[in-house]
């Protein structure tokens, strides 16, 4: 999994089952991919992810808020799980906390998340089920750069999915997911390749 030396290290941060760190780990096995995944970490010991992870010989650690005494220790303890491997970029792929001071001041300038809804609409824990709710006929994926807000950060790309008339949640977020898989490591390979800009919230992959 070390790939060849030039390869950018990527941290994963994962809470739930972890269907995009493995389209990221499916990816990183073509030696011609930009990017190696590093390290993979979770704030939930029972994460599928892990699983995933540890069957792909990648190194793995739990930051678990109930081992913490507060949001502020917490937050320096994801940040330290983050820099034992030198990420050049972190990828947050279905990881639902929001990263405080510490995380940002040493790894705002180099952290993504993935939503699945076209932001700035409906933001936060329940993307898919919000526009839904709406009654939207086109939602879809973004993946953003991460700010101190829920969902707020830059917008680096997007990719809209069509709502079909019999979708339910878990219909549509799984579509969903199939396109936002493809898009994340699409960017991925792009922003450790080139590098990025932001000029005023533009995003713009070198
Ligand atoms: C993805 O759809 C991701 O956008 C979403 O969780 C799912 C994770 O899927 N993240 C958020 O909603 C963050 N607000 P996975 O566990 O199968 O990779």
């Amino acid at each position: 999994m070390e790939g060849r030396p030039g390869r950018a290290a990527v941290v994963v941060l994962v809470s739930g089952t972890g269907t995009l760190l493995q389209a990221l780990l499916d990816a990183a096995t073509d030696p011609a991919v930009p990017f190696r995944v590093a390290g993979v970490v979770t704030d939930r010991p029972d994460a599928g992810g892990l699983d995933r992870a540890r069957a792909t010989g990648v190194p793995t650690a739990v930051v678990a808020p109930k081992d913490f005494p507060d949001r502020a220790a917490w937050d320096d303890g994801v940040a330290r799980a983050v820099r034992v491997f030198a990420p050049r970029l972190v990828v947050l792929a279905g990881f639902m906390r929001i990263l405080g001071a510490a995380y940002l001041a040493e790894f705002g300038d180099r952290t993504v998340n993935t939503h699945p809804a076209l932001l700035p609409s409906f933001p936060g824990a329940h993307g898919v089920r919000d526009a839904l709710a709406h009654g939207v006929k086109v939602t879809g994926t973004s993946v953003i750069l991460v700010d101190a807000g829920t969902d707020t950060g830059p917008i680096v790309a997007q990719r809209a999915v069509e709502v079909r008339d019999d979708d339910d949640e878990a219909s549509l977020h799984e579509r969903i997911k199939v396109v936002e898989r493809e898009l994340l490591v699409d960017v991925v390979s792009r922003m450790t390749a080139h590098g990025w800009q932001v000029t005023d919230r533009k995003v713009r992959l070198a």
